[in-house]
């Protein structure tokens, strides 16, 4: 286990695209547990892998904290990409691990469909709404080198 620092605003990594993960070799599979102990580490419930300086579309989430067990349960998801949006959109307050201190209201789609590679090599798709659906957008959307603040002057 290991705590890789976070970039912060003003890092130009920020607003890079990341490149598709080609093999999963043991280096991605410790990058992707090291994003997740970091997650955990600064409380986020998702980190995307140019957060700590790798352009990999490596995204890790755990939105467990919501449900009353509490019991965690990260994801690890290696070239994610959205295959399906609804129509209908939220408005959900966010914030980022890279802009401390700075909360502000999206407009995500509600529900989304995601394709991804498991660590394991599998292909595998995730149905997700409300609070999965806005973190997978956000996390997804730094892998394209946009961050939340990106989006809000879209919406104005
Ligand atoms: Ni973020």
């Amino acid at each position: 286990m290991a705590i890789r620092e976070i970039r912060k605003d003003g890092d130009e990594i920020l607003h890079k695209k990341c490149r598709e993960v080609e093999v999963i070799d043991e280096k991605i599979k410790e990058l992707g547990q090291d994003m997740l102990d970091t997650m955990y580490k600064y409380d986020g419930i998702g980190l995307a892998a140019s957060q700590v300086g790798m352009l990999k579309r490596i995204i890790v989430y755990d939105i467990s904290y919501i449900e009353e067990d509490g019991k965690k349960e990260g994801h690890i998801l290696i070239n994610p990409k959205i295959t399906s949006r609804s129509k209908n959109m939220i408005e959900v307050e966010e914030g980022c691990l890279s802009y401390p201190d700075i909360y502000e209201n999206v407009l995500r789609h509600e529900k989304v469909t995601v394709e991804y590679t498991d660590i394991n090599g599998k292909r595998k798709k995730i149905y997700a709404k409300d609070i999965e659906a806005v973190v997978l957008q956000h996390e997804i959307d730094h892998l394209d080198g946009i961050v939340f603040l990106d989006r809000l002057s879209e919406q104005k």
